[in-house]
């Protein structure tokens, strides 16, 4: 991205693109159609991002060109609104998108369902593979206290001890899948306390990193695109993730005809440049802009933001804006006024 006059446009750019994505699934909250919920959340981002003045390329979006209509891995999105001659003059940004992050959680009217996007500059975010990865996140106080390699309790042992308290005053976060069942026994073996949440561990990690959630690490398997918009949050909060990816059916608790045989994944992992499967990523290998951009506006009420409130004359939405340069986090209450010239705004 050019400079950072650029960058801090871009940020309010993509605010209203996350903020398009949530008002659009937000009207789909408890109708227990996920697929709907995501497909006008994908509908809507993608229509507003064209307004945004870059040379965009998504680099983790809804799939392959083949299989994804829009934003698939490779699309060229932004500047659809502009003559070839601004578009010259446009920054050449890298998007990783989450058009709706918890589609199910939207689908069932239950909290932390967001719409979510990071951006940088080319090359800085990692062209992630679509299976799982194993994680850690933590906050600014706990950075390089924790090893994913390491055992469950030593990593909290760390941890209390960086935030000067007991392990029995933690709480960690983690997914609900038979595949933690050992993760989350070794978890209350410390004796430290666990919140097992259905979806959403993008959102989960966030709050890791952000003081007063009571929320005080994210451990286990999710998704790797969403391991790399978190480390993107990361950068903007000062906070830490490691992630390795995971394959074998054996770890992910499932059937071997339920996920792609391991030489297929290998195939596909090193056509996108990854020639070490087992490689331990940090912040940094995950996102490694220098110029990061993160977006996100809450669909369902959340630990962090609040979801789309619905009124007469318009809708609100609450989002979180943060760039690695500017070194602000905006939380971002917006209200988007659709009455005519006696609308009346609430407080
Ligand atoms: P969707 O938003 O695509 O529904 O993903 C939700 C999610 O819970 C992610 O937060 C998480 O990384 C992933 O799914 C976990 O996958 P799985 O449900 O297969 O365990």
């Amino acid at each position: 991205m050019a400079n950072l006059t650029a960058e801090r446009e871009l940020a309010l750019d993509f605010l209203r693109v996350t903020e398009a994505a949530a008002i659009e699934s937000a009207k789909t909250m408890g109708q227990g159609d996920r697929k709907h919920s995501d497909h006008v959340a994908v509908e809507a981002m993608r229509k507003v991002m064209d307004s945004v003045p870059m040379n965009g390329r998504i680099v983790i979006g809804e799939g392959e060109r083949d299989e994804a209509p829009m934003l698939y891995i490779g699309e060229e999105v932004g500047g659809g609104m502009f003559s070839d001659e601004a578009r010259a003059e446009f920054p050449e940004v890298d998007i990783a998108v989450d058009p709706l992050e918890g589609t199910n959680l939207c689908a069932l009217g239950a909290n932390n369902a967001i719409a979510v996007l990071a951006a940088a500059e080319r090359g800085g975010l990692l062209n992630a593979p679509d299976i799982y990865m194993d994680k850690i996140v933590v906050g600014p106080s706990c950075r390089g206290a924790v090893d994913i390699d390491a055992p469950v309790k030593d990593n909290l042992k760390n941890i209390a001890r960086r935030l000067g308290r007991d392990i029995d005053d933690l709480t960690v976060i983690c997914l609900d899948r038979p595949r933690h069942r050992k993760l989350v026994q070794d978890v209350r073996d410390s004796g430290a306390r666990i919140r097992l949440i259905s979806d959403g561990d993008l959102s989960a990690g966030i709050s890791a990193a952000v003081a007063g959630t009571n929320i005080h690490a994210l451990m286990g398997i999710g998704g790797a695109p969403e391991g790399v918009i978190t480390a993107a949050a990361m950068k903007c909060l000062n906070g830490e993730i490691q992630a390795k990816l995971v394959w074998d059916p054996d770890r992910l608790g499932v059937d071997r005809s339920k996920v792609p045989a391991a030489e297929i994944v290998m195939e596909r992992l090193r056509s996108m440049g990854i020639n070490d499967p087992n490689r331990l990523y940090d912040t940094n290998d995950l996102a490694p802009g220098k110029k990061i951009i993160f977006a996100a506006t809450g669909v369902t009420d959340g630990a962090l933001l609040r979801g789309v409130r619905f009124f007469g004359a318009g809708k609100r939405t609450h989002s979180v804006v943060m760039t690695t340069d500017s070194r602000h986090i905006r939380f971002v209450d917006t209200v988007h006024v659709e009455g005519g010239p006696d609308a009346v705004i609430r407080f």
